[in-house]
């Protein structure tokens, strides 16, 4: 059966206090509405149509690339409003997985269960148990079976004591709601059209509401406001740490450690407290991050060992290379096996090859270094010209002595060493010594200058 999935993202989401629109704020770096479409798109949902209204402009930019039909829900009448808003798209064969913007965190599981129960009785829901349902829908049962659904606003005292709430996740078939959303009535305490009163319309036609529990609470917890966003972060890390232990990763502390995007792992990687990993990132067996680490966009393999508060982002490091504590390696770093990068080195659009090393205070931005190269402390690539960037060359079992700038486009010839404190501006030759700087002058018995008597 074909699966449509409608998503509700008009609300304000006022208690945010942001510019921002609710749905657009991160969670593990990625929007909210980002993770409900995710989830949508693994189901396979044939269509998926977003209820948008407030900041819609930029909710609809914010997802272009994504194949998604946008509805829009001017004014907020409701939830119930809100599904009406799609009859005129809305396929007539069918169901629809009816999710919230702000519920970021449901399952692909727990909406497949969902999808399975409810396709033979024509609706369904997930609900959740606590012990405390205040201000959520409840759900009111006659010997198991759903009844309806009772807003807090209109329940009375009993029904306010009753612990199953609606989770305000749905599967309906599409004739249904072409048939019931048209009857929806605003005569409530809120005079909200309600999308809950279809269970009721469901009951009245004879029909079986079904429900199904999410396998973890916190899949069906909702963003209201920044305390809860910070709280379902937590949340959300926690899993996904716990995904990646299961799976052989030594977290030295998985409370303190943030994935924002995806992480794949050989065996024995160890990474300490404090790293953060986005976008898309691979380390290879063995690897060690050390504490503070930041990478995004890169690739480590196997054996590399990288020290504390080293930040890379787009890069790409051999094996048994070793890395920090404190370098950066910016969008081109490439670095080939066994290279040493030391503390306070900035690496950029620069391939260095098998062996070289760079252990202090250095920037190479720019550059082809070859295999087995030295490059002393201080070394800076002056790449930029004020105008235009350019390459710096240089060949394999190159010495680079300390503090060297080497003002590109240059080539420093296999084998060459350079003096300490060269500013090289010509290329130089294979196996040549290369030195630019005064002869060193001095003054015997010199007196410094003495302070003026006043
Ligand atoms: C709704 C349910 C309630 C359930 C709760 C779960 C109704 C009447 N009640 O409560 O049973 O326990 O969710 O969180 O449905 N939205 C729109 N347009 C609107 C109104 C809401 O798009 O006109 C969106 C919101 O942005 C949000 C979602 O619908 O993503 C739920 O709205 P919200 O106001 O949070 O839910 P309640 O009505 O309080
Ligand atoms: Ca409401």
């Amino acid at each position: 059966m074909s699966t449509t999935v409608i998503i509700l993202a008009a609300g304000k989401g006022t208690r945010m206090r942001s510019q921002l629109p609710k749905v657009l704020q991160p969670l593990a770096g990625r929007p909210l509405l980002g993770h409900v479409i995710q989830t949508a798109k693994k189901l396979h949902a044939q269509n998926i149509i977003t209820i948008y209204g407030h900041g819609g402009e930029l909710v609809k930019q914010s997802f272009a690339e994504e194949h998604i039909e946008w509805v829009e829900q001017a004014e907020q009448l409701g939830t119930g409003h809100a599904v009406q808003m799609t009859l005129p798209v809305l396929p007539q064969e069918g169901v629809s997985l009816i999710l919230s913007g702000d519920v970021p965190c449901i399952h692909a599981n727990t909406l497949q269960k969902l999808l399975d129960t409810s396709t033979q009785t024509g609706i369904g829901l997930v609900t959740l148990t606590v012990e405390d349902a205040t201000g959520y829908g409840r759900i009111v049962r006659q010997n198991g079976k759903i009844q309806a659904i009772v807003e807090h606003k209109d329940a009375n005292e009993a029904q306010r004591q009753i612990k199953e709430f609606n989770t305000g996740i749905y599967c309906v078939s599409n004739a249904k709601l072409h048939e019931w959303l048209p009857k929806l009535s605003n005569e409530n305490a809120q005079s909200e059209y309600y999308l809950t009163d279809i269970v009721a319309m469901a009951i009245a036609d004879g029909l079986e509401v079904a429900s199904v529990e999410p396998d973890f609470a916190f899949e069906v917890e909702g963003v209201n406001n920044r305390l809860q966003l910070a709280a379902l972060e937590r949340q959300f890390q926690q899993q996904q740490a716990k995904e990646l232990m299961e799976q052989g990763v030594h977290l030295i502390d998985p409370n303190r450690f943030d994935l924002r995007g995806s992480l794949k792992c050989g065996q024995d990687v160890q990474i300490d407290v404090n790293v953060i990993i986005e976008g898309d990132c691979e380390l290879g067996d063995n690897v060690q991050l050390g504490a503070g680490c930041i990478l995004k966009n890169t690739r480590i393999a196997a054996g590399t060992k990288v020290q504390a508060y080293s930040v890379f982002e787009n890069a790409i490091v051999g094996e048994n290379t070793q890395i920090g504590p404190f370098a950066r390696l910016r969008p081109g770093a490439n670095l080939a096996d066994d290279v040493h990068i030391g503390n306070f080195v900035e690496i950029k659009n620069t391939h260095m090859g098998q062996g070289s090393k760079a252990n202090h205070f250095t920037y190479l931005g720019d550059a082809d270094i070859g295999a087995n190269c030295n490059i002393g402390a201080g070394t800076i690539t002056c790449n930029y010209d004020g105008a235009n960037k350019h390459r710096t060359i240089i060949e394999d079992n190159v010495f680079i002595g300390t503090n060297n700038s080497l003002v590109a486009p240059i080539k420093i010839g296999q084998g060459a060493t350079t003096g300490a404190g060269s500013t090289l501006t010509r290329n130089v030759a294979e196996h040549s010594l290369a030195v630019e700087r005064s002869k060193q002058f001095e003054k015997a018995n010199y007196q410094r200058p003495q302070k003026l008597k006043k």
